[in-house]
């Protein structure tokens, strides 16, 4: 829309302004807002942003092409990606504990970016670093009371607080939808401007367990699953997201065809939300929940049960670690 045209328009010329001939990098996460971010950004200021994706091999299918291939094809960003899936994995290899998981990742994330960061420096300085920070972000930052929330959260893109940089942050006066509409304008594929929020840790915190390769596999395709068929029955905009968890430490008997199964459950947890602050548990239609579980069942060997989660924030986060 025009004024949509017009918000997108000063923020490139604002961020032109402050970085003039500088040269700035951002990390992609995958999520709407360093997205979009980044792309305003090469707006403004086109090979002189180098946007780095380190892909902890903990997204879901389809993330990780999504931001290498058609993240790119719609903005034309320079961008560098890092395979570090390897890496994470072998730093969480036997971790149970989910703040344990959390840390690991963050502060490999953190490892991962600044070897990037040194390779990026090789080429000249660079002063800016690009962050999706939104209104709210601010404000609640401003506002000294910070957020009640228990769990230790890492935005992958969360970098360190000792970072030689200026902070570009072109989405400060923008609310989520103002995002959203901003990256429509700017052409950034649908999957990404409606993706649900995704915690930074990934799929690591959906493990109930330790994270393995092929656990990451088995989550996947039941994800996969699940988002298709909510998506399908037209539910994506009422839920404000729905973690797919594995139970990975759990085995259940099961049966099929004439053979006894043994394998573990999955668990649903559709959630409607205002701010993911407080969270109730989504009435999603019976039908809907049986085709996600007979397909999850049928496609996904490992898994030999669905279960629905019926609790409410509080007492339950929406995440299960
Ligand atoms: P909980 O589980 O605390 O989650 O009810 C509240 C919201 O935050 C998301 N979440 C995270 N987002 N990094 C993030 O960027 C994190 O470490 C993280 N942990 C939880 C969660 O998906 C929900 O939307």
């Amino acid at each position: 829309s025009w004024t949509m045209l017009n918000i997108v328009e000063e923020c490139v010329e604002a961020v032109r302004r402050q970085v003039g001939d500088g040269r700035a990098i951002c990390a992609l996460s995958g999520g709407v807002d360093s997205a979009v971010a980044a792309a305003i950004v090469q707006r403004a200021i086109g090979d002189r942003l180098t946007c780095v994706f380190v892909d902890h091999g903990l997204l879901r299918k389809g993330e990780a092409e999504q931001v290498e291939r058609d993240f790119v094809a719609a903005t034309g960003v320079k961008l560098r990606v890092v395979d570090a899936a390897e890496r994470f994995l072998k730093a969480l290899s036997g971790v149970t504990d989910p703040e344990e998981k959390r840390k690991i990742i963050g502060r490999e994330f953190i490892r991962v970016f600044e070897d990037e960061q040194r390779a990026i420096l090789a080429d000249g300085p660079v002063d800016f670093l690009v962050q999706g920070t939104l209104y709210p972000d601010v404000v609640e930052s401003g506002g000294g009371t910070g957020t009640a929330n228990i769990k230790s959260h890492h935005n992958v893109g969360g970098l360190p607080e000792d970072l030689q940089f200026t902070l570009v942050e072109p989405l400060r006066t923008l609310f989520k939808d103002e995002v959203r509409r901003a990256g429509e304008e700017l052409g950034l594929p649908a999957a990404m401007v409606w993706r649900q929020p995704f915690p930074g840790p990934g799929l690591g915190i959906r493990i109930v367990g330790e994270v393995t390769r092929e656990r990451l596999e088995i989550l996947r395709e039941a994800d996969a699953i699940a988002r298709e068929e909510l998506s399908r029955a037209g539910l994506d905009r009422q839920i404000w997201q729905c973690p797919v968890v594995l139970l990975a430490d759990v085995r259940s008997v099961g049966v099929q065809g004439d053979g006894r199964t043994y394998g573990h459950p999955v668990v649903l947890r559709p959630v409607t939300s205002e701010d993911a602050m407080t969270a109730d548990w989504s009435r999603v239609p019976y039908d809907v929940l049986s085709r996600i579980s007979t397909r999850i069942t049928n496609e996904v060997r490992e898994i030999n049960r669905v279960v629905l989660d019926v609790t409410s924030k509080p007492p339950g986060t929406i995440e299960w670690e």
